[in-house]
């Protein structure tokens, strides 16, 4: 267990909650939180079926809400069905929500496209219209690569829609990452674009398709879809390729949404873990989406005139939730924003919630870190020269936020007068899990406060015994939620041995460490496992690893992650590599060639800060490597750890001076 579990508490200050916020929110006060909780504490099945009926609109009720038969293989409303598509747009027309804008999409350049929720349910049914055209249908599984766009959108829903799974690739990824997860998936069917704009630069995206569809393993992909975005030339391939413009030139406006097991898979998310490839994180239908809005109606507290703004990439489980499902099914107006939070300056962000009116802004604290450099050294970029009244509520996730950078979004973004919502939650929990709740919780700079209503989180030891308030373990949900991982995509095993491994005593174990206070409240700590944060990002260790050992030049490598002031982790890497050790020169070179490397394997998200030669790696004498030796390593710090059992202590000196 890391040694950050240990650390002492020492934060006292205590916000909120706020009368301005209170006064409104769907959850009034701690008495109606409590009410809620101690009515699932009370009848699980009850409080979540209650719910179920009331926010969902089913096609067939369901009869019975959880079935634990098969644990810890949770079933939710598995009798039940409904179309997720028609729960996020059907349900709206013919309501004043119809002709209500959906989406004001800003692009990286500025410009400004709405769509109403009419008109977005009418592009969903004729790009849904065409691609049942093509011969897909239930059961199918497609991979979607597009950028931030209502199309991606539109995409993600028409699969719903026909009850497709799909599986959204970060366009950040590689084409080899996108191989990869083409073939775990057994997709017959790819949505792409043809380049995407971000930051003013043109990225391409067809071309990695194309490059991952000339591998083995993909001959089952009968289509690929071009958005066309930048108007680039692109390879085509006659019989595969198709414009989304023209599969969807004179397709109805109408398209019967197809009923699906409350349990059919909505989508697979991959994601990093300790050990081996990405997990194929298998999501459902129902209790998924029934989530998602919960938390969009508790966490988020929105309001039918709210202006709602999530800048995470639909590449990843934030985007998912709460952009493409959550505010749909709430029916709530969002923006949604093409670029970068630095494009053209580091004011952007401030520029578009002031442009507008946004009323719910949710961010990640790498952004937020990186904004406040870019404030501190030039005033034209700080948020108090922006009018930000707007703003009732913000929000952050992702990795933990410093109690600095904390003070300052709440000071400086929030004016001390919206409540700052530490969110966690993972790509497997689906939804929020510890979160603060506008009119409800009294707010701690840096900790994520307290479980929503129907969770029950706790901290376990090694041994699965529950520890007391002060003491670092490790973080636990004790009961199964609606909005869970069903299973890894093909690998039920290694779900079990992930998330319910025997130490665990049956609760799910979520990877990390963390403790609570005295007042119960919840502090995250980091990831418990092999696992970094990177702005944000989740990355293996191995992935990284298995990455440099492919290149032909590298002997062995271990991979370590840095505190960063602004991304939260760096990746560090230590290479052995099949040559004598580089130096001055030669080493950058290798090292530059190391990283362009790891961006081709992975993707530029995964490229070291910093690369260290060694002429070995300090083991054991039963060969493993000590990595947290390395750690310390990494960060230029002396080693005071006990070293006895390494095989080869002089290489230590080794890494430290390569710095
Ligand atoms: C890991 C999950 C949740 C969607 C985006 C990330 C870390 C996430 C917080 C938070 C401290 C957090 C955890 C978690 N994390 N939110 N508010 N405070 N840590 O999803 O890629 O699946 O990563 O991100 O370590 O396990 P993900």
């Amino acid at each position: 267990m890391s040694s950050a579990i240990d650390s002492v508490l020492t934060e006292t200050r205590v916000f909120g909650p706020f009368d301005r916020v209170a006064a409104t929110a769907n959850i009034s006060g701690m008495d109606a939180y409590r009410a809620l909780c101690e009515e699932a504490e009370a009848d699980l099945d009850g409080f979540w079926g209650r719910l179920a009926r009331e926010h969902l609109v089913w096609d067939k009720p369901f009869t019975r809400v959880l079935n634990d038969s098969d644990a810890p293989f949770y079933r939710w409303f598995d009798d039940g069905e409904l179309n997720v598509s028609a729960n996020c747009l059907d349900r709206h027309l013919g309501t004043p929500t119809a002709n209500k804008t959906a989406i004001i999409f800003e692009a990286d350049d500025g410009q400004v496209t709405r769509i109403t929720y009419k008109e977005l349910y009418e592009r969903v049914c004729q790009f849904a219209n065409g691609i049942k055209s093509l011969g897909y249908k239930k059961g199918d599984r497609a991979i979607i690569y597009l950028p931030m766009s209502i199309e991606v959108v539109v995409a993600m829903q028409a699969c719903a829609r026909l009850g497709i799974t799909h599986s959204v690739v970060f366009g950040g990824f590689s084409s080899k990452s996108l191989h990869e997860r083409c073939v775990d998936v057994g997709a017959t069917l790819v949505i792409t674009a043809d380049e995407q704009k971000r930051g003013g630069r043109n990225i391409p995206l067809k071309s990695a398709v194309d490059e991952a569809l000339s591998q083995a393993g993909t001959e089952g992909v009968r289509h690929v879809i071009v958005y066309r975005r930048s108007g680039s030339s692109v390879e085509w391939k006659d019989g595969r390729d198709i414009w989304m413009h023209e599969l969807v030139e004179g397709q109805g406006t109408d398209c019967e949404p197809v009923p699906v097991n409350a349990e059919h898979p909505l989508f697979i998310l991959y994601t990093s873990g300790s050990t081996g490839k990405p997990k194929g994180v298998q999501h459902s239908s129902g209790g998924y989406l029934l989530s998602a809005l919960l938390t969009m109606l508790w966490t988020f507290d929105v309001k039918d005139d709210d202006i709602f703004w999530c800048t995470a990439d639909v590449g990843w489980v934030t985007g998912h939730t709460y952009i493409v499902y959550g505010p749909l099914a709430a029916g709530v107006t969002q923006i949604m924003f093409e670029g970068v939070p630095t494009y053209p300056t580091a004011a952007r962000f401030w520029e578009m919630i002031e442009r507008h009116q946004c009323t719910i802004f949710y961010t990640a604290p790498t952004a937020i870190r990186s904004l406040i450099k870019a404030a501190e050294s030039n005033d034209e970029y700080h948020p108090k020269k922006f009018d930000l009244t707007s703003l009732r509520i913000i929000g952050s996730v992702g990795e933990p936020i410093n109690p600095e950078a904390w003070m300052w979004y709440f000071t400086h973004v929030g004016r001390e007068r919206c409540p700052v919502l530490d969110t966690w939650w993972q790509t497997e929990t689906g939804v929020h899990i510890l979160t603060p709740l506008p009119g409800v919780t009294p707010l701690k700079p840096g900790s994520c406060t307290l479980p929503l209503p129907g969770i029950e989180a706790a901290i376990i030891d090694e041994n699965g015994q529950e520890l007391p308030p002060g003491t670092g373990g490790f973080l636990v949900i004790k009961k199964p939620w609606p909005a869970m991982i069903r299973t890894i995509w093909g690998d039920p095993e290694r779900f079990k041995k992930s998330y319910f491994p025997p130490e665990a005593k049956g609760y799910y174990l979520a990877g990390d460490g963390a403790q609570r206070d005295a007042d119960g409240y919840f502090w995250i700590m980091g990831r418990i496992d092999d696992v970094l944060n990177v702005s944000g990002h989740r990355l293996g260790t191995m992935e990284v690893e298995s990455a440099m050992v492919a290149h032909p030049l590298v002997a062995e490598a271990a991979v370590v992650g840095r505190q960063d002031a602004t991304t939260g982790e760096a990746v560090v890497a230590f290479v052995v590599l099949k040559r004598p050790v580089p130096t001055g020169e030669e080493a950058q070179q290798l090292a530059r060639e190391l990283r362009d490397w790891v961006g081709k394997e992975i993707g530029p998200i995964a490229k070291p800060r910093e690369i260290r030669f060694g002429e070995n790696l300090p083991k054991t004498r039963s060969g493993k490597i000590m990595r947290r030796l390395l750690r310390v390593v990494a960060l230029n710090e002396e080693i005071t750890q006990d070293v006895s059992t390494l095989e080869n202590p002089a290489i230590l000196d080794q890494l430290s001076q390569a710095y």
